[in-house]
């Protein structure tokens, strides 16, 4: 029996790194056809080199989250050479590690064009293909940060609030033309994520993160968003026990105030 995602057309952003490039592997691996879009044309061509033998098939699309102008053209283009976009998973994004008094304005917006912005266009130019071929599903990323500050991710953290508004309200919109959205909210998952998160000056971190190192391979992780995907959960949680911190945030507020108020963060 053939696999639900097998021969669908499956675009995901990130696809040079981490979750992302996990996510290829898998979806590839099920027969998908694969658009797999991040900026780095040499890490992608490593992730194409990587699934050639696999049972689907993998196209490479590499443009900048940031350049929006350039996203609508880039659809048209895709949308025209496979015919339809039947999933796309908006995974490509960037953290920050700066304090709110360090953080010049440009790099607040710098992390919203990418975050917010990058994805809110490419969901905006894919949405009407989807709508004209009678439905379609679509993530987007958040992080367990995108339901609570936190220290040194102030403009990371608002990105990522941003994102719920947004794909709640593109679910309630348009639930009536088979459009399923689901958010994506990580907690701790062993990628780069900490290496290239940008601080104050706009350059990379470059260091690993003693939390995020304990986190789950981004293989789990695809295996997780793959199961909340197939579910059509609204909510698809990824990671392990730091997952508890929603639930202290949510029910708890106090103790959550007192615990990340204990972070070093100077
Ligand atoms: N890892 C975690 O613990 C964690 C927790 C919460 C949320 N998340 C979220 O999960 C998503 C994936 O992150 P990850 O952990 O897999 O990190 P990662 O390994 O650093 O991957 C990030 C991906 O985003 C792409 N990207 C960044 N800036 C871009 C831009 N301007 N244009 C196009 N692509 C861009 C990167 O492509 P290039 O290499 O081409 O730049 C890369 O493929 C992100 O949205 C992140 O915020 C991760």
């Amino acid at each position: 029996m053939s696999d639900f995602f097998s021969g669908r057309v499956v675009w995901i952003t990130g696809a040079s790194s981490g979750i992302g490039e996990a996510l290829v592997n898998e979806f590839v691996s099920k027969g998908s056809r694969v658009i797999a879009s991040s900026y780095d044309i040499d890490q992608l061509e490593r992730v194409t080199d990587r699934c050639s033998g696999m049972k689907g098939s993998i196209t490479a699309v590499p443009f900048d989250l940031a350049d929006t102008s350039a996203i609508e053209k880039i659809v048209h283009e895709v949308a025209a050479k496979e015919g339809k976009i039947d999933i796309l998973l908006n995974i490509g994004g960037i953290s920050q590690r700066a304090l709110i008094k360090e953080t010049p304005l440009w790099l607040d917006r710098r992390i919203m064009e990418v975050n917010y912005f990058g994805t809110i266009a490419l969901t905006k130019a894919v949405l009407p293909y989807m709508i004209k071929a009678g439905g379609g599903q679509i993530a987007a990323t958040s992080s367990i940060s995108g339901r609570f500050g936190f220290p040194l991710r102030s403009a990371y953290s608002a990105s990522k609030q941003a994102l719920h508004g947004f794909f709640e309200t593109l679910l309630l919109e348009h639930k009536r033309d088979n459009i399923r959205v689901s958010v994506l909210i990580p907690g701790r998952v062993r990628t780069k994520i900490s290496f290239r998160a940008l601080t104050a000056s706009g350059e990379e971190h470059g260091k690993m993160d003693e939390g995020l190192d304990k986190g789950i391979t981004p293989e789990k992780a695809a295996k997780q968003i793959i199961r909340g995907l197939r579910r059509n959960r609204r909510e698809i949680l990824v990671g392990s026990s730091e997952l508890l911190m929603l639930s202290i945030r949510k029910y708890l507020p106090a103790l959550f105030f007192w615990l990340a108020g204990r972070i070093k963060h100077t």
